[in-house]
């Protein structure tokens, strides 16, 4: 990472509600390395940093999103989002999803996933939901491992998923019970 004379600080996740633009562009700029790693969300190629910008800012405008940033070394290396229903899905609003959850190949192996993890499930719990949900490509095998280590159970399999430039992949479908429930 280019060094910009900040402070070496310690590993940090925070839910952030606003951006600081130097923040907004660090964040740009692990997006844009998780994108050309192959491993990204959704975009194949990084966007315009403009169209990028706006799809942060738009991501705090969202009231049922949370956002939530990794920090390392005094910059933004990678997000995760709490996704909570929308108000009129009474019959769902159990159930809160987890999207968009990357580190950028620089960050990766110090244990921030896992950071990212363990707050947005205490979010969630914290705020009633019983079941936490996340989708991963099959390919994306640190994913799979973080989610099946952190006691997400495969419920389903959805072939040709998403197109990953070359081919169809299938995506696995993971949840985790927040509360014990007594089954019927
Ligand atoms: C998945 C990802 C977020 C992990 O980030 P990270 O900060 O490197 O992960 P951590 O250091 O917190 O490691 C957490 C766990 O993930 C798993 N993991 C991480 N890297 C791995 C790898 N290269 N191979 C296998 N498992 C791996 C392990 O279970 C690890 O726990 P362990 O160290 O006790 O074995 C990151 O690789 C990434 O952004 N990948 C691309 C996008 C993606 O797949 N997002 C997930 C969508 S749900």
């Amino acid at each position: 990472m280019p060094d910009r004379g900040r402070t070496i600080q310690q590993p940090v996740i925070e839910a952030v509600e606003e951006f600081d633009p130097s923040d907004l562009d660090d964040l740009c700029e692990a997006a844009e390395e998780a994108i050309l790693d192959g491993n990204g969300f959704g975009w194949l190629t990084p966007p315009p940093r403009s169209v990028q910008e706006s799809f942060w800012k738009g991501v705090l405008m969202v009231p049922v999103r949370e956002l939530y940033c990794a920090r390392f070394e005094g910059r933004i290396v990678g997000s995760g989002q709490l996704v909570k229903p929308f108000s009129n899905n009474e019959a769902s609003g159990h159930i809160a999803q987890i999207s968009t959850f990357f580190i950028a190949p620089y960050a990766r192996g110090y244990g921030l996933a896992i950071g990212l993890l363990a707050v947005m499930e205490k979010s969630a719990k914290e705020q009633g939901f019983k079941i936490l949900e996340a989708d991963v490509r099959e390919t994306q095998t640190a994913a799979i491992s973080l989610m099946e280590s952190n006691g997400f159970e495969r419920w389903a399999v959805k072939e040709r998923y998403a197109w990953n430039g070359e081919r169809y992949v299938d995506g696995f479908y993971y949840k985790k019970n927040l509360v014990e429930f007594d089954e019927i």
